[in-house]
């Protein structure tokens, strides 16, 4: 089917308490394990595509392959632009077949941050392409620093609907104490969970949660097994997603994790067959590495069945 848009497809799980998975993509095959996972659970899902990733693969090359998977599965599909921060890429994705584009301007000062979003939203909403901001440092929360740094740090309820009023933005990315990467707390894991119930009481739309990846410790051994040097890296546990997408969490944004798992693949494929030289006897099964991932993240987020 055609691609739609965030709104789309956010609209219908913020009302019925799931959440659609963003995942991102930078080559054939994790586009391939994605989309081959929503097929079979029937579910919803968001192709997540940052600046480096259109720099990376190319930006005709990523929406051609994207359109080209979707017309083959049944199941409502968008493109979407993750950490929009350039301009000029951020209007090329509207103009240029992306159904979805995230402006993050949230390391600017509030009136700034509303400024450029506004603007984004401007240039969007004629052609039917949703936006999604940023509100909130997304750091992890320290153990120990106190109550007025923690909160600098957090989306404040009250800002957040000013931002939402000011800017006409479908969708807002939240910071509850989340961060990108493997390295999410140094020890306790520290959330403010309870502040989505806040957010969305005082914003009404479908929030968003960055650096959800739960980091799989099964998955960090087997990589530390064929020779990975990742230190103790630390993830979001399962049951704060589950609680997040119960107070108002409609899209779950994952890359970690299948990174992860696509990493360890490799790299026993190649320890465990040090013959091989043929590419798809390597990333065949690193491809099916992260089709399981992302099946678990359908299955936990509560999105799987939920297309007819
Ligand atoms: O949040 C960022 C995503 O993990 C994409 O990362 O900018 O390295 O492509 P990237
Ligand atoms: P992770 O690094 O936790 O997978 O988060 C990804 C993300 O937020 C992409 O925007
Ligand atoms: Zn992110």
């Amino acid at each position: 089917m055609a691609l739609v848009t965030n709104r789309e497809l956010l609209g219908k799980a913020f009302e019925e308490g799931y959440a659609v998975g963003a995942f991102n993509v930078n080559n054939m095959e994790f586009l391939q394990a994605i989309t081959s996972a929503a097929r079979e659970e029937k579910s919803p899902v968001i192709i997540a595509v940052s600046e480096g990733a259109i720099k990376y693969a190319g930006f005709e090359l990523v929406v051609t392959m994207t359109r080209t998977l979707a017309q083959d599965v049944s199941v409502p599909m968008s493109l979407h632009l993750d950490h929009g921060k350039d301009i000029s890429v951020i209007k090329q994705c509207i103009e240029g077949g992306f159904t979805s584009v995230m402006i993050d301007a949230s390391d600017k000062e509030f009136g700034e941050n509303v400024r450029i979003t506004k603007s984004v939203v401007e240039l969007a909403r004629p052609r039917g392409v949703s936006v999604e901001a940023e509100l909130g440092r997304l750091a992890g929360i320290e153990e120990g620093i106190s109550v007025t740094e923690r909160d600098a740090l957090l989306t404040d309820p009250s800002e957040a609907a000013g931002f939402v009023k000011q800017t006409g933005v479908d969708s807002l990315a939240v910071s509850i104490g989340t961060s990108h990467g493997a390295y999410k707390f140094k020890g306790e894991t520290i959330l403010a969970i309870d502040r989505v119930r806040e957010i969305r009481d005082s914003t009404g739309i479908p929030l968003v949660l960055h650096g959800a990846s739960g980091v799989s410790q099964e998955t960090v051994s087997k990589a530390a097994r064929f020779g990975a040097t990742l230190g103790k890296p630390s993830g979001v546990p399962d049951e704060s997603i589950r609680q997040a997408i119960g107070l108002g969490i409609a899209k779950v944004n994952i890359d970690t994790d299948m990174r992860l798992a696509f990493m360890a693949s490799l790299r026993e494929t190649l320890a465990e067959k040090a013959s091989e030289f043929d590419p798809r006897k390597i990333l065949g099964p690193a491809r099916e590495a992260v089709k399981a991932v992302v099946t678990g993240k359908m299955r936990l987020f509560g999105s799987s069945g939920r297309v007819a």
